[in-house]
């Protein structure tokens, strides 16, 4: 199954895949039985999966590698990845949406990051010219962007978002952040609270007040008309993953 497994928590229902080759088959031949997982998001546009997932109701979200960041950002290399990795296999396999990189402003690469919001840009231009408006393009973020997030590097990108109509990624990962003081609060399981003075809130799990920070972010920026949501759903602050911590 899932190898390197990373969370990406931001819509309930939706998993989030990174595989080894050898897993490719047996999982996706597995995930196609289980009814319940409507969504996955993969680290790669691995062709395999997406072939696997070939009229099949589970949409799948592919991402953009990092290191190919600098040169999506012109134009003709964004025509050619969309006609490479989108147009073999869409509409066959639903693809809602394309992850641009993973994490790019966590990693700290200075032409990454310049290059971030030109390849989003030239992606989104790629479909348009492929005359397909039905997939967004977004970035997933580590929660790193609360602390560093500010008006040269993140508000660009959210205003992307507004004039594109598509969503923020942001990666949560409550399981990462806990202590042995806040293991029930980081699994869902009950717990004293963290009441926010500020705002008036009781946070009894980590993954809302994780969320609830994202938004408050994009809040301070001007943006808080963006979709923290994305295909259809809005922001799930109250969503509780529950199932996923069944273990
Ligand atoms: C917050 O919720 C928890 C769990 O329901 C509760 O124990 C706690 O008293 C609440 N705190 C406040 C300040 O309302």
């Amino acid at each position: 199954m899932a190898k390197r497994c990373k969370g990406f928590l931001f819509w309930a229902g939706l998993v989030c895949l990174g595989f080894t080759q050898a897993d490719t088959h047996t999982f996706t031949t597995h995930t196609q039985d289980q009814k319940t997982i409507v969504r996955v998001k993969i680290f790669d546009a691995n062709p395999n999966i997406l072939r696997a997932f070939a009229n099949s109701d589970i949409s799948v979200t592919v991402t953009v590698a990092n290191s190919d960041i600098p040169a999506i950002s012109k134009l003709s290399a964004a025509v050619s990845w969309v006609a490479n990795n989108i147009l073999h296999f869409y509409p066959t396999a639903k693809i809602p949406r394309i992850a641009v990189g993973n994490e790019v402003i966590a990693t700290a690469d200075k032409t990454l990051i310049a290059h971030l919001l030109f390849a989003m840009k030239s992606l989104h231009a790629a479909l348009n010219l492929a005359e397909i408006s039905s997939i967004q393009v977004s970035t997933p973020h580590s929660l790193g962007i609360l602390s560093i997030s500010d008006r040269v590097i993140f508000a660009p990108i959210l205003e992307f978002h507004r004039q594109t109509n598509t969503p923020l990624m942001a990666c949560p990962y409550p399981f990462f952040g806990f202590t042995l003081n806040t293991l029930d609060y980081a699994l869902f399981k009950p717990n004293g609270g963290d009441f926010d003075h500020a705002t008036g809130m009781n946070y009894t799990n980590m993954f809302d007040a994780q969320l609830d920070a994202i938004y408050s972010v994009m809040k301070r920026l001007g943006y808080d008309d963006v979709d923290g949501g994305g295909g259809g759903h809005t922001h799930t602050a109250h969503t509780k993953p529950s199932s996923l911590f069944s273990r």
